[in-house]
């Protein structure tokens, strides 16, 4: 297949062509490291407001410290803690982002964990890649897609390659993995449901004539601290292997910069680099695999999402 020429030109879109900024406030999962501290740092760094929905209370401090110590004491950045994985936690978190913010232009579910060794489940009962990567952010963006919408604002899933890696569908007979649980499965299967669900919402949001502006991304393969946590050896030494070639957490979070914040995006795109197989290189637009833009799956998905986390949309 011809690949289209880039939309943003031959080097890619860029922070370059963020317009003016100040004065917006974006919200951001998983924000104290990666891909998603480095899209803080570039919006600070273009005037905005940056709310982080962070787990960890140390990391975060750490960040928090860092980020003041480039932009200034009064950088108008602030944490809020988080836990995906508790969905009373995120809850929380959400009803203090209404009272905090008075608008919302971009929530960026970013967060994530990957390849979890050994089958976990979160406090709700989820396989834990499941519940932190999509329910968690699913009830999140149900919690606060009003606020969003208020504001004129955006919503950006950031995906993964790894949905079109292995079996390629939600396993709705084996959901939560209790009959064959592997990491790479579930993780790939916890991206795809992510990003279906932006797809989704795209839909949802276009039928019911709103403003919002649902875009979905991956940020390719980048240095992070994504295996850090509870990865098997095996897979941590293949990762480090591979790590050399991997991009910077900085250009990994372009991907999401660009849903969050350019004016010519389109619905039913996935934005992500470009080359070595849509993992490095000038940001644009990649091909999406048609079982991501799944209908049926992706109305069973909502539908389930909504009947085991008991959160309702109005959409
Ligand atoms: N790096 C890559 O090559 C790559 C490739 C494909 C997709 N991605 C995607 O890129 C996004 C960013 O990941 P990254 O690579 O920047 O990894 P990262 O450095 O590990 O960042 C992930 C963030 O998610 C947070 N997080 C994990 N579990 C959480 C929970 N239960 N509640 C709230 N926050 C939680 C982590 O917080 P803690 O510090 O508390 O753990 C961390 O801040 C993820 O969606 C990932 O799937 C990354």
């Amino acid at each position: 297949m011809t690949k289209r020429p880039n939309p943003f030109g031959p080097d890619g879109w860029t922070p370059d062509r963020i317009g003016d900024i100040a004065g917006k406030t974006y919200v951001i999962t998983g924000a104290n490291s990666g891909v998603g501290f480095q899209a803080t740092r570039t919006l600070l760094g273009k005037g905005a407001a940056v709310v982080m929905l962070n787990r960890n209370p140390e990391k975060s401090d750490a960040a928090l410290t860092e980020l003041r110590q480039e932009f200034g004491a009064d950088a108008p950045v602030s944490c809020i803690r988080m836990d995906l994985a508790e969905l009373d936690s995120v809850r929380e978190a959400a009803a203090a982002v209404i009272e905090q913010t008075t608008s919302i232009d971009a929530l960026i579910c970013n967060a994530a964990i990957s390849q979890t060794a050994t089958r976990k489940l979160t406090v709700d009962g989820f396989e834990s890649q499941l519940g932190v990567n999509h329910m968690g952010h699913f009830v999140l963006s149900g919690l606060l897609h009003e606020r969003v919408e208020a504001s004129k604002g955006r919503m950006v899933m950031v995906g993964s390659n790894a949905y079109r890696m292995g079996k390629k569908k939600i396993f709705f007979d084996d959901l939560n993995s209790d009959e064959s649980y592997s990491p790479w499965h579930a993780y790939n299967q916890s991206k795809l449901a992510q990003m279906m669900f932006g797809y989704e919402l795209q839909r949802r949001v276009a039928a019911a004539g709103g403003d919002m502006v649902v875009q979905v991304c991956h940020p390719g393969a980048s240095k992070s601290n994504l295996i850090s946590g509870d990865v098997s050896t095996l897979n941590k030494i293949l990762i480090k292997l591979m790590l050399p070639f991997f991009q910077s957490a900085e250009r990994g979070a372009w991907p999401g910069l660009l849903c969050a914040t350019e004016a010519e995006v389109r619905n039913e795109r996935l934005y992500g680099p470009t080359k070595r197989a849509d993992t490095a290189g000038p940001v644009g637009e990649n091909t999406i695999a048609p079982h991501a833009l799944d209908r049926d799956a992706a109305a069973r998905l909502w539908e389930i999402s909504e009947a085991r986390t008991g959160v309702t949309w109005s959409l």
